[in-house]
């Protein structure tokens, strides 16, 4: 994405946003509440309108598409709230992750290797699963539509430390799959442990660019975000 801009009311809230993702790269989106994540990923996904700039897939001007056809375009999507169908079985939940098109078995075999947990409760229903089986089985759906780029954001939102981690450890298995990932994410140690390069976003700009190993080491960063004086 290139210049672009985004907010509410036709006041932005994200601001010259230069932002690249190669194919096979996980890249994080890193920054406290409020600093303009959620809506920079709802400007990409065609949620919410771009007030400037445009955003490319593989050379295809996705700028001004809406949602569903941004989706069909190879981009998936979980919001933080991962808006499962609550009353629907973990089943339901992956057949119609795939809409429009049909589950693809081999699709499926690789979420169940991902999560095997979703493999042994498939006839439960989705909103009486725990918090992080919940998440597994959000980024499970998103993986039905067979996406070029997955979208996570705050994977981590309502999971208890221990789970949090394994829900990065989860993203690392589905990284070394060769799937390209843009996550968002507050908890910046976790998100800096699978990414490749991550963009620090500070109130709707981006403050700080580099490789996970660069931003680990340096020092506005370690203060701000890793905890360490
Ligand atoms: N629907 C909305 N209407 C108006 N302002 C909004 C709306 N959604 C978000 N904002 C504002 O945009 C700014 C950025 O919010 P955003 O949700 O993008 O931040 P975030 O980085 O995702 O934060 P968090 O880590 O808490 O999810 C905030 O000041 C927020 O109040
Ligand atoms: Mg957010």
């Amino acid at each position: 994405m290139k210049g672009a801009a985004a907010g509410y009311l036709g006041q932005k809230v994200v601001e010259d946003i230069d932002l690249e993702v190669r194919t096979g790269e996980a890249v994080a989106i890193v920054g406290s509440n409020g600093a303009g994540k959620t809506t920079l990923f709802r400007a990409i996904v065609g949620l919410l309108p771009c007030m400037a700039g445009r955003v490319i897939l593989d050379g295809v001007d996705l700028t001004r598409r809406r949602a569903h056809r941004v989706a069909r375009a190879g981009v998936a999507y979980v919001p933080a709230e991962r808006h499962l169908f609550p009353a629907m079985t973990v089943k339901t939940n992956l057949m119609l992750g795939a809409y429009p098109h049909r589950p693809n078995r081999e699709t499926l075999e690789l979420v169940f290797d991902l999560f095997p947990r979703l493999k042994e409760r498939l006839g439960q229903q989705a909103g009486t699963m725990s918090g992080g089986e919940q998440q597994m089985l959000a980024v499970g759906r998103a993986l039905m539509t067979q996406p070029k780029l997955l979208m996570l954001d705050e994977p981590t939102t309502g999971l208890a430390p221990k789970v949090a981690k394994a829900a990065f450890e989860a993203v690392e298995r589905l990284k070394a799959t060769g799937m390209t990932l843009l996550i968002a994410e507050q908890q910046v140690p976790l998100a800096l442990s699978v990414a490749d390069r991550a963009y620090v976003l500070e109130n709707g700009r981006v403050r700080m660019e580099g490789t996970a190993e660069e931003l680990e080491h340096n020092p506005e960063v370690r203060r701000a975000y890793l905890g360490v004086a």
